[in-house]
């Protein structure tokens, strides 16, 4: 164990030199297994390397909220435009078609209710479901620094241990309380831990200062997450920030589903972040395929 006591500010993060090329395009991949690489790539877009998830998971400890109540409806028309799909297996089995074939990244974790401690998760879903569901990636939350850090960290693990029998790849979702600060000295650390001990992708916050730290120290794929509802502007903005910053993909559930158009609004994250649509033209494309919303 590392004395922590004297440690040296970390500076060192290179973040103007990307890590040295490979033949295989998700970061940090190299040397994975062909099933896992495989899953990788489908997540991926070989051309411009990133992804847009659509994350609509929510139920799972929220029940059905807004945006949510109907996911025949609402979510399951979307499924074209995104590259995975971040859901429960319940959710995917009794409302979303098998085609168009979207890769699924599906929520593996679970237990508490919004009515409780959130970060009391076990794992909540067996490999072998994974495998029958056709996973792309299973999803779990890590508590970096929170009451649940050491049993969240324990599921992760556990995953990753099947997931690398599998060949199914993890995403670890860095779950921040109300108590924890989102800036890059936790993400930094919370996205390194999750990586550090299996997980092939990250999902993680974004922040104003020093995003690019958080990228470049972390050695996979950082997805960043969407949030709460933002003004469709600074939604987009914050998207084309982080892949300007660095990470390899947005994974957004909110700040989709729950704008006035949101077939209109994951088109414009698509080009944010696979064409670098710039945030401006992104809610003018917004506004011209939705009819003249901005909300
Ligand atoms: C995040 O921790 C959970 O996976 C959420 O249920 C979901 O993915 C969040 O999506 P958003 O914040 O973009 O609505």
């Amino acid at each position: 164990m590392a004395d922590l006591e004297g440690n040296l500010e970390a500076d060192r993060f290179h973040t103007d030199t990307p890590v040295a090329a490979s033949t295989f395009h998700v970061k940090g991949a190299e040397s994975y297994d062909y099933g896992m690489k495989h899953r990788l790539g489908r997540i991926f877009s070989p051309e411009s390397g990133r992804t847009v998830m659509l994350a609509f998971d929510h139920g799972y400890f929220q029940g059905p909220t807004s945006g949510l109540e109907r996911l025949d409806l609402n979510i399951a028309p979307l499924a074209r435009h995104a590259d995975a799909l971040m859901a429960t297996r319940g959710a995917l089995r009794t409302s979303i078609p098998p085609s168009p074939g979207t890769p699924l990244v599906v929520r593996a974790s679970g237990g508490p209710s919004i009515l409780k401690d959130l970060s009391d998760e076990r794992i909540a879903m067996d490999m072998s479901d994974a495998v029958r569901i056709d996973a792309s990636a299973v999803a779990v939350q890590v508590f970096v620094g929170g009451p649940g850090e050491t049993q969240s960290v324990y599921n992760m693990t556990r995953l990753v241990d099947a997931g690398i029998n599998a060949g199914i790849p993890v995403l670890g979702v860095t779950a921040v309380g109300r108590e924890l600060t989102r800036d890059a000295r936790y993400l930094r650390l919370a996205t390194r831990i999750i990586a550090e001990l299996g997980a092939q992708m990250v999902k993680t916050y974004y922040c104003d200062e020093d995003f690019e730290t958080v990228t470049s120290s972390c050695p996979v794929p950082v997805i960043m997450a969407g949030g709460k509802k933002l003004p469709v502007d600074e939604a987009l903005d914050m998207a084309y920030k982080a892949i300007d910053q660095g990470a390899a993909g947005v994974d957004m559930g909110r700040n989709i589903f729950q704008r006035g158009n949101p077939d209109a609004m994951i088109r414009t994250v698509r080009a944010v972040v696979h064409e670098g649509l710039a945030p401006a033209d992104g809610v003018e494309m917004y506004r011209d395929l939705s009819g003249g919303l901005v909300d």
